[in-house]
């Protein structure tokens, strides 16, 4: 059987299969048939925390079906050199841009043993994660669909063309309350009516993440469409 032919969760577990990260083939599948079923609104994809890609590609695969979509891709790309040790023996890391620093992992730390198991290995493999993510891309004929943007969203919306219209946004990076907040707010600039935002690690276990959904989305009144799937949240833009 052709790779075309292959049912679509296959297809997406063949494109990711060597990608490091997180997320299963089934919440990659419910993002992807997502990014594709609400092409009707028109509209980009972002992406806010991509790490080597796995997601991106999953995003990436589903723009390319719908046609006329662009996925942008904002993370810090953390280099190998820009993870340290706590005192607690947790780590973070810190990158400095354009003269500008950036943490993350500050409040809810990587614990010693995911941070050995899952993120050194990507520097053993990798020049750094944008390297990896840009391979990821490459590999699965993506490069130009899919833009990566070492920036926070802060940074990314400051420069973005004023004319970017999203119709999905995949929320998966800082997980601290303010910071999902403010990246609420900012996305919120360029969703279009109806347009989508997901979130990882929703109601699992990330206090941060929980609180700004519950206070910029749920008690705001302009969110409709509330849907879980597995730790992944759905929801939509009132029209
Ligand atoms: C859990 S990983 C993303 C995994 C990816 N979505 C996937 O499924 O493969 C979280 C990412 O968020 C990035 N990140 C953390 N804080 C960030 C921030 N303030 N702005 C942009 N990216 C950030 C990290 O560098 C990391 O790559």
């Amino acid at each position: 059987m052709s790779e075309t032919t292959q049912p679509i969760a296959s297809q997406i577990e063949t494109a990711v299969g060597s990608i490091p990260g997180w997320s299963p083939i089934d919440q990659l599948l419910t993002l992807f048939t997502l990014t594709f079923a609400s092409a009707n609104i028109g509209g980009d994809v972002l992406e806010l925390g991509s790490w080597c890609g796995r997601s991106a590609v999953a995003l990436g695969m589903a723009a390319r079906l719908s046609g006329n979509t662009r996925v942008h891709c904002i993370d810090l790309f953390p280099d190998k050199d820009d993870w340290y040790r706590n005192e607690d023996g947790t780590f973070s890391f810190s990158v400095t841009l354009a003269g500008k620093k950036y943490g993350a992992y500050q409040d809810q730390t990587v614990w010693a043993e995911p941070y050995h198991r899952d993120i050194v290995p990507v520097y053993q493999r990798y020049g750094g994660t944008l390297d990896a993510f840009k391979e990821a891309m490459r590999v699965n004929g993506l490069s130009d669909l899919v833009t990566p943007y070492r920036a926070d969203m802060e940074t990314f919306a400051a420069t973005a063309p004023s004319d970017l219209k999203l119709r999905l946004a995949f929320i998966d990076g800082d997980h601290n309350y303010d910071a999902v907040c403010n990246e609420i707010r900012l996305i919120e600039r360029f969703l279009l009516p109806g347009g989508w935002i997901c979130f990882d690690d929703a109601f699992s276990s990330y206090e941060g993440v929980n609180r700004a959904i519950l206070s910029e989305l749920v008690e705001s009144g302009r969110y409709c469409q509330f849907q879980q799937m597995t730790r992944k949240l759905f929801v939509a833009r009132k029209r």
